[in-house]
């Protein structure tokens, strides 16, 4: 195969793979947030789509994390925080009274900036939450949960002998990649990140960003990032952020090229944040 068709099979296949057609996975519509007196959140209107990676980008302080907080409720942790709004899983409001938060929050997962695995064996990190889910009928179930879900967190290989082992002694990027183990074994459908890598040095965080572009095959991602160049990496769409409002959303290569808005612009090119 010579360059120029290599080439242009790899823009078909990334055009394929970018599907911006995709179905829209989670809706926020007019979402605010409060925390007591202040307000965080002003508004915000923003469709993430299935199969994609779409990036929340801006400046400290700008409602990043907030508003993914509000996609699995974990707002409903903090005391002073009020959503409102309407936000939408598959099409249904996971604020309603009737929707149930821990079965929300296993279908929306969350992985945290700092890696946070229990102090408990590798192996009981990931068989948890399929245990309290009642996911597995038995231990073979259970075992092929754990594998599968290190597997597709790319940490089989580094794992599979030391299962019983403490997972606060795997290195940091182990596990983050640990922590995401756990969060896919409960079978999400969107994963939330709120800044995953931050923690990481750099060639953790490049099998990190690895692993979330293999993850977009089965799994809808969220994902934080004060990291522009991480956001033009791993994801498909890009939503900015500025005090509190959205700026912007749209394609990521269109957002770091040729945003509409002069503060995207002032934001990409280092002018603040
Ligand atoms: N638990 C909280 N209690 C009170 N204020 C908060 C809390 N979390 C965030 N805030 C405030 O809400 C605003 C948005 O914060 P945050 O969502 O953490 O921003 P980002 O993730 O973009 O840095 C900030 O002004 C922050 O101080
Ligand atoms: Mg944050």
């Amino acid at each position: 195969m010579n360059i120029m068709t290599e080439k242009s099979l790899e823009d078909a296949v990334n055009a394929e793979m970018n599907r911006p057609n995709e179905p829209i996975k989670m809706r926020g519509d007019q979402v605010t947030v409060h925390y007591g007196d202040k307000q965080a959140l002003f508004g915000v209107n923003l469709d993430v789509r299935q199969n994609q990676v779409t990036a929340l980008i801006g400046p400290s302080g700008c409602g990043k994390s907030t508003f993914l907080r509000c996609l699995n409720r974990m707002n409903d942790t903090i005391d002073s925080a009020r959503v409102g709004g309407k936000i939408t899983l598959d099409n249904e409001d996971i604020y309603d009274p009737k929707i149930d938060v821990v079965e929300l929050r296993a279908r929306v997962g969350m992985v945290f900036q700092k890696p946070n695995p229990f102090p408990k064996s590798i192996y009981e990190n990931v068989a948890y939450g399929p245990r309290i889910h009642g996911l597995a009928k038995n231990k073979a179930e259970l075992d092929e949960i754990v594998e599968k879900s290190l597997q597709k967190a790319a940490l089989w290989n580094e794992a599979k002998d030391r299962l019983n082992e403490p997972g606060t002694g795997l290195s940091g990027g182990q596990q983050q990649r640990l922590c995401i183990a756990r969060a896919i074994a409960v079978a999400p459908e969107v994963i939330l990140m709120d800044e995953p890598c931050s923690a990481l040095d750099p060639i953790a965080t490049a099998k990190v960003e690895e692993l979330i572009d293999e993850l977009r095959e089965n799994y809808t991602i969220v994902i934080v990032t004060h990291s522009m160049q991480q956001a033009a990496r791993v994801s498909q769409r890009t939503a900015m952020f500025h005090l509190g409002y959205l700026v912007e959303e749209g394609p990521t290569d269109k957002m770091f090229t040729n945003p509409d808005d002069k503060r995207t612009q002032d934001y990409i090119t280092g002018r603040f944040g």
